[in-house]
């Protein structure tokens, strides 16, 4: 009987592929709906066959030895797997795995929700209505930016970002991209976007969109010189990962006006949020909820699952990002 351990609850959909596959016995889940403590996630880890991480839990050499050598697959709730030491993972011939593809259109939709937030300042407006300081009809109040036949700017051009090109089609907008693939003339004419360099993207675009994958390279790939190339009246959304971008220098940019505003969902420390990104009205700020649709969810607890049951039985996990290890 393979040992498993889920280290926050996940969807149904997930649970009960594992209980059908293997009996309840054999899985075991981190009991509280919190971050598992790494203390508790070292202990829980031990002698288990498979674990199911989320995007919260480092999940380094050290929690792989203290599992053991038995560990046959990691098996993360999330498409990003940054959280996860892929290296140390194939050195111990263990595959990794994520939920591609699922969450794409999800993410999409919430990118556009904070480009729209963000453009009508729909987050300070709110606040405003909440707290009984809404004076009536204004001709000269709370005017944003309009979003209709502007220049939308997507950092990496991957299946979220596709998404995001995807919609800006019904908003009439000019779409620009950067890609770290050939620019190749079917896809700019599939998307009605053009492929162009990241001088270009930042001098060009209204709206800035982040979809790269956290790598070392693309860590603070924003920062000051990228915030001061691009337009005093741009907006920046980010619903990739938070250490792409500069919080520190972000939040300058936003108070100084060298950009008009920042929509953003992931950030550099979660929980923690700059106190200064807290302070910017300009900013409009979720929770790291790219994904948060319960149909979303539950189809991302079925793929890592799957993933599992798939490795325990002998058979190769579908979305394995570490192939070398098998
Ligand atoms: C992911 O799967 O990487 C997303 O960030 C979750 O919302």
């Amino acid at each position: 009987m393979p040992k498993i351990f889920v280290a926050r609850r996940i969807p149904d959909q997930g649970m009960n592929l594992l209980y059908d596959a293997f009996g309840r016995e054999s899985v075991t889940v981190y009991p509280k709906d919190e971050v598992i403590p790494r203390a508790k996630l070292l202990e829980g880890v031990k002698g288990v066959d498979a674990l199911l991480p989320i995007l919260t839990d480092r999940i380094d050499a050290e929690v792989m030895d203290a599992a053991g050598p038995q560990l046959k697959i990691i098996a993360n709730f999330a498409v990003g797997y940054n959280n996860v030491d892929v290296a140390a993972a194939t050195a111990r011939r263990i595959p990794v795995t994520n939920t591609p593809g699922v969450l794409t259109e999800t993410t999409a939709d919430l990118t556009w929700a904070l480009i729209l937030a963000v453009a009508r300042r729909v987050g300070e407006s709110e606040r405003i209505l909440r707290a009984g300081q809404w004076p009536g009809w204004g001709p000269m109040q709370l005017m944003g930016s309009d979003v209709f036949g502007k220049t939308l700017g997507i950092f990496g051009f991957g299946r979220i970002g596709k998404a995001v090109a995807r919609r800006a089609k019904a908003f009439d907008m000019r779409v620009l991209y950067t890609s770290r693939d050939e620019v190749d003339p079917e896809l700019d004419h599939e998307y009605h976007a053009h492929g162009v360099d990241k001088a270009a993207l930042l001098a060009e675009s209204d709206f800035v969109s982040v979809h790269c994958p956290l790598l070392p390279e693309t860590i603070h790939a924003f920062g000051a010189a990228e915030f001061k190339a691009m337009k005093k009246t741009a907006y920046l959304i980010n619903t990739s990962r938070g250490p792409v971008i500069d919080e520190t220098a972000l939040a300058k940019a936003l108070k100084s006006g060298e950009i008009a505003g920042a929509g953003l969902d992931v950030y550099e420390e979660e929980p923690k949020i700059h106190p200064e990104l807290l302070k910017c009205e300009n900013a409009v700020l979720l929770p790291h909820l790219g994904s948060a649709t319960s149909e979303t969810r539950g189809k991302m607890a079925h793929i890592a699952a799957t993933n599992v049951v798939a490795r325990l039985k002998g058979e190769r996990p579908p979305n394995c990002v570490n192939p070398d290890a098998l």
